[in-house]
């Protein structure tokens, strides 16, 4: 037998046992879907428009699940773009076949075929969500995935006097071209130039009664008086961090990213795309009808953002008439600069139980954050400031998709020539990283596929700085198959001497996004125990588009358990 043939094998017998493990126990449930990528035709903002949906849905189906379940979700593309679908904040362990990123753990689901994905969400209990992960798909491709405790073995930490939220109530907060957003990222590619704003942002795909054409389709929650209802906020907006309020009443956070955190009340949050807030609201004011409201919290400084307001109605007494001839009650939101509120939001977050930290580092990581300018080369488009193009990296890293196969396969069957192991654990040259006026000469990146290779079980601490180049602004870096601890964040350059006192060692909150923010710096703690390609990138579309990304590549440990699977057989070829 060949050794390909060998492994063909292996990996039939691996996948049979994998199936077997989804259905035997007795309290974890597999669960089968079927998501068909397709057009659908929807209205907004007064304009008809085709746009890529599941299942003809917008937002997408929400995926419920309790936690130890098993999901197989078959996905066929019938659209006319490549797809692959993304589980965002599920840790896959050993399942990174599963994970999704077009080029990083599969090549893309080409019109016409389709791929399954089969994976167990074990160890995480809250809100995630799934979403494209190919161009800019993911607008109209995504839905909330929503992980109960354990089946009949666990409940909610956060249970008051006994009772579980009535109504539990998930809140996608999204954004909206009145054009095709493939059009728009491909026209931004093309010439170099930043890609249009978009046109509205809104919750649960409508924009609400702010925006023309809008008023009679926005989204109402119906709650009864004196309810305790759990929210789920996920932002999946593409390019926008939201301030979220709601008019009149208080939010209890109780988690994020699905971790648990201690309950923090709060009149504004702070999402960030790709994050989830998990909040507790009890409906004790005087029946009406509330506005949810969002809108940006724009951190850049003189970069174009949409500046529109979403708004959502909470109703309790929508049948008595006195009530709905009024306009609803709408929320103070902070002004769209307003770091200081954005921070506040975010440094009050604090893990429910204390932390499990290593208590060495193995790897001491520096990574720099930001985006940058190209200087036009001949024959090239360059619609950027000053005859450029616009870009964007990590350590001076502009990360570069590869197109014939995908990383992950090329590691798995140690295909050279596909990426190279030399991603840097510190930027090439020291600068003040948040200065006024970083040297010109430290604008452009060099572009490349690299990876950071990690060993099995080594403790990683990552310093996320951010830079002032062009434009210094909040990016929230997402780590994809890893949840990590946030122990601290602050402005200016980290300096390890002075801000190494201010790690949060004790009960840091645990996320698998985090929103570094504007001209500073956050340090993230995780251990290196899920082997295979995990990408790491800004989860603002327009940054990992200009290539704010890279990927650790963590290699296996000792034997099975700690071993990648083998591939499954319908993995799509490039
Ligand atoms: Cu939610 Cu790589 O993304």
């Amino acid at each position: 037998m060949s050794s390909s043939s060998s492994r063909t094998m292996s990996s039939l017998l691996l996948i049979a046992s994998l199936a077997l493990l989804c259905s035997t126990t007795t309290i974890a449930k597999q669960q089968y879907h079927e998501f068909v990528i397709k057009e659908a035709a929807v209205t907004r903002l007064c304009k008809s428009q085709n746009i890529m949906t599941v299942n003809g849905q917008f937002p997408g189906p929400s995926l419920e699940v309790n936690e130890g379940d098993c999901l197989v979700v078959k996905v066929t593309n019938k659209g006319r773009y490549n797809v692959t679908v993304h589980w965002h904040g599920v840790r896959q362990m050993r399942t990174g076949w599963a994970d999704g990123p077009e080029y990083v753990t599969q090549c893309p689901i080409r019109p016409g075929q389709s791929y399954t994905y089969r994976f167990t969400v074990q160890g995480q209990e809250g809100t995630l969500w799934w979403h494209a992960h190919s161009s800019w798909l993911r607008a109209t491709v995504h839905g909330a995935l929503i992980i109960r405790p354990r089946r009949g073995v666990a409940a909610y930490p956060f249970v008051n006097h006994g009772k579980p939220p009535v109504r539990e109530i998930p809140i996608l907060l999204g954004e909206w071209w009145n054009m095709n957003p493939i059009d728009v990222v491909r026209a931004a590619t093309r010439t170099g130039a930043a890609p249009n704003i978009s046109d509205a942002i809104t919750v649960n795909g409508q924009p609400g009664d702010l925006y023309k054409c809008s008023s009679k389709d926005t989204t109402t929650f119906p709650v009864n008086s004196g309810e305790t209802n759990l929210l789920r906020f996920i932002n999946a907006a593409l390019n926008t961090e939201l301030f979220v309020s709601l008019a009149g009443h208080t939010m209890t956070v109780v988690g994020a990213d699905a971790s648990y955190t201690k309950p923090y009340a709060t009149s504004v949050l702070m999402i960030a795309p790709g994050q989830t807030t998990d909040v507790l609201v009890t409906f004790d004011q005087p029946p009406g009808r509330y506005y949810l409201a969002a809108r940006a919290y724009a951190s850049a400084q003189g970069v174009p953002f949409d500046n529109t307001t979403t708004t959502a109605i909470f109703d309790y007494g929508a049948s008595s008439s006195s009530t709905t001839s009024k306009s609803p009650a709408m929320p103070t939101l902070p002004a769209y600069n307003d770091t200081s509120a954005a921070t506040a939001f975010t440094t009050s977050l604090r893990g429910l139980r204390k932390a499990e930290l290593p208590s060495r580092v193995d790897e001491n990581l520096f990574f720099t954050v930001g985006v940058g300018l190209f200087n036009c080369s001949q024959g090239q488009s360059c619609g950027g400031p000053n005859n450029t193009r616009f870009t964007a990296s990590i350590n001076n890293v502009s990360f570069v998709l590869p197109s014939a196969v995908s990383i992950l396969q090329a590691h798995y069957h140690t295909t050279n020539g596909v990426f190279t192991a030399d991603f840097p654990a510190n930027p090439p040259v020291a600068f003040d990283y948040t200065a006024q006026n970083v040297s010109r000469g430290l604008w452009q990146p060099v572009p490349g596929t690299k990876v950071y290779k990690l060993k099995y079980g080594a403790a990683v601490q990552l310093v996320l700085q951010g830079t002032n180049i062009f434009a210094a602004e909040n990016h929230p870096i997402h780590i994809h198959g890893y949840d990590f601890y946030i122990l601290a964040e602050g402005f200016g350059n980290f300096d390890a001497a002075a801000d190494t006192a201010k790690f949060n060692l004790d009960d840091p909150p645990m996320r698998n996004t985090v929103a570094v923010p504007v001209n500073g710096w956050a340090v993230v703690r995780f251990v290196a125990d899920n082997p295979g390609v995990w990408l790491m990138h800004c989860h603002l579309d327009v940054h990992i588009t200009w290539g704010l990304a890279m990927a650790f590549l963590v290699e296996d440990g000792v034997g099975v358990l700690q071993s990648l699977e083998a591939p499954p057989p319908d993995l799509p070829l490039c």
